[in-house]
């Protein structure tokens, strides 16, 4: 299990143990600038580049590895650890039971889709159900509200759509709204600096769930065009990284929105890849691809994830949320 806070936390190479600012100076020259590259360096390979000493360079690969979590594990350990992750209502009882029980934390879910398809709805629905207590699917404990961020690229946040959805379940609306710290983003790299503090914030204010509506807006306008995939993949890649290991680290739901064109190879690629291209998460993330039904109706489609039956549900989206079609 990742050690949550129980000893320093490895973040970055700097904080790994035999890594001093010449030696990681010369490690991200090498191309060695994150933890991941160093986890599945040899010890060969870093003592060359860097001239530590043998014995310095398996201990950066031990501590690095230690970070990530990787080593064996039992299949009982893996089973517990898929068990204690923690699951956030929607809304809909067709889309928590397409999930698997709701939206997991561990790992980042991405709802993705046309415009007006639904995403931050969901978003908004969920910076809401997070604060539901456990047994009526929130997160919230007797002796702690469960929160959420919310990161808006956008400008679509609307306080008025949290008031409704509280309103719902006979929550206070001004104590929920309390309970949400929005930050609108301004570009890309504000949003990852944004994300870089979370780190800070999140143990501090019990923070549960943290949404990024959308991921990918910023990202596409700044690197634009074919020629920029690639530079723009891999910043994006970074961020992702950076809330999977949010999610990991702190046992929070992350959900993160993309908004794809009809057309999305012309944008885009292609739309069944992840958004982020292939990121090495600890846990599957799920991916849930939204389309429009008749009037209020939206089906939720699960891509390919290896944990969760294939399928696709309905649910609906009215004036107090997310919720399922009448029968
Ligand atoms: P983009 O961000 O443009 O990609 O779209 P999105 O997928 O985020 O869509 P969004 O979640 O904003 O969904 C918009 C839809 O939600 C609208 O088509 C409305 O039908 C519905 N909606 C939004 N607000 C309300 C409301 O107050 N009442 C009801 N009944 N529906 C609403
Ligand atoms: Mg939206």
């Amino acid at each position: 299990m990742p050690s949550s806070g129980s000893k320093k936390e490895i973040r970055s190479i700097t904080d790994l143990p035999g890594v001093g600012p010449s030696t990681a100076n010369k490690l991200i020259e090498a191309g060695y600038s994150t933890i991941e590259a160093i986890a599945v360096a040899t010890p060969h390979e870093l003592a060359a580049v860097t001239g530590i000493p043998l014995a310095t360079a398996q201990r950066i690969i031990k501590a690095a590895r230690e970070a990530l979590d990787i080593r064996f594990k039992t299949a009982l350990e893996l089973k517990k650890e898929r068990m204690a992750a923690k699951k956030i209502t929607t809304g809909s009882r067709n889309l928590d039971s397409l999930l698997g029980g709701g939206i997991e934390t561990k790992t980042i879910t991405e709802f993705f889709g046309e415009f007006g398809t639904g995403k931050t709805q969901i978003c908004h629905q969920l910076a809401v159900n997070v604060q539901l207590p456990v047994e009526k699917g929130g997160l919230s404990t007797p002796d702690r509200v469960a929160k959420a961020v919310y990161i808006d690229t956008e400008g679509t946040f609307r306080w008025e759509r949290i008031e409704a959805m509280a309103k719902r379940w006979g929550l206070d609306p001004d104590q929920v709204m309390e309970n949400i710290l929005y930050i609108r983003a301004i570009n890309s790299d504000h949003q990852m600096a944004i994300v870089d503090e979370l780190f800070n914030i999140v143990p501090k204010e019990n923070i549960k769930l943290v949404v990024v509506d959308s991921v990918t807006s910023h990202f596409r306008a700044e690197y634009p065009g074919r020629e920029n995939l690639a530079a723009r993949q891999q910043k994006l890649n970074r961020h992702l990284h950076q809330l999977a290991k949010l999610a990991e680290i702190y046992d929070l739901a992350v959900v993160v929105t993309n908004q794809v064109m009809a057309r999305p190879d012309v944008f885009y690629g292609d739309p069944t890849q992840p958004v982020g291209g292939h990121v090495l998460y600890h846990a599957p993330g799920v991916r849930v691809q939204l389309r429009r039904s008749r009037g209020n109706k939206r089906i939720a489609r699960i891509v390919d994830a290896p944990h969760l039956p294939e399928g696709e549900t309905v649910f609906v989206i009215t004036d107090y949320g997310i919720d399922d079609p009448e029968e």
